[in-house]
């Protein structure tokens, strides 16, 4: 992975803002490379697959589109959430969300919802987009409490590979979000 020098300026996600003093952050992942073994264990633990996949994914992260970002708290040393957004050939400004993770420890706080606000912020003001896209198969009461409101199908790759099977067609639901 080729990591960066943090730009100026740059977005480094919310101030502290909860009452303990324990700081959360959003940020794209290729600013904080050592954190990349400790994101890819959270993602495995929702979703196993292996390491070396998983490591792929995070390393194509780049400050346009894919990007991941990281939920982060005790001053950038523990990674709680992810979300990886990719970007649809069809629509440029527009980009899908995918592996939206809270750390099991730290869900029903609201960091969910912080982690996909932080997400919007930063597709609108650090990436210029307007939509955001994503499909799931049993979160759809988190995304509806949070904004988002049901679609067409949509398809990261183009018009073509929207024809899914019926049996995943019938299980997915798509959302989207007008920033
Ligand atoms: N159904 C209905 N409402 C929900 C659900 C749900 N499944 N989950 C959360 N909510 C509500 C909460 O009650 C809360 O409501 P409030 O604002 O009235 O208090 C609000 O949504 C925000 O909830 P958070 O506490 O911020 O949610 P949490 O931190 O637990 O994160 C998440 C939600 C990301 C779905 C978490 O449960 C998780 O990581 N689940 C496992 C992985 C997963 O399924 N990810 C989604 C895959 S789909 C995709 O990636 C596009």
């Amino acid at each position: 992975m080729k990591y960066k020098i943090k730009p100026e300026p740059y977005y480094e996600g919310l101030p502290p803002f909860n009452e303990t003093g324990s700081p959360f952050n959003v940020s794209p992942i290729h600013y904080h490379p050592e954190l990349v073994q400790d994101c890819c264990r959270l993602i495995n633990s929702e979703w196993p697959r292996s390491n070396t996949a998983r490591l792929r994914s995070l390393e194509a992260s780049c400050d346009t589109l894919p990007v991941s970002l990281i939920l982060t708290t005790d001053n950038f040393r523990r990674v709680i959430g992810h979300c990886k957004l990719s970007p649809i050939q069809s629509k440029r400004n527009a980009c899908f969300v995918e592996s939206v993770v809270i750390d099991v420890s730290c869900r029903g706080q609201g960091l969910g919802k912080l982690l996909m606000k932080c997400t919007e912020d930063y597709c609108r003001a650090v990436l210029g987009l307007e939509i955001v896209y994503l499909s799931t198969t049993d979160q759809e009461g988190f995304y509806e409490r949070i904004g988002y409101q049901y679609c067409r199908p949509i398809s990261m790759y183009g018009p073509r590979h929207c024809d899914l099977p019926t049996t995943e067609k019938s299980k997915k639901k798509y959302m989207k979000k007008i920033l």
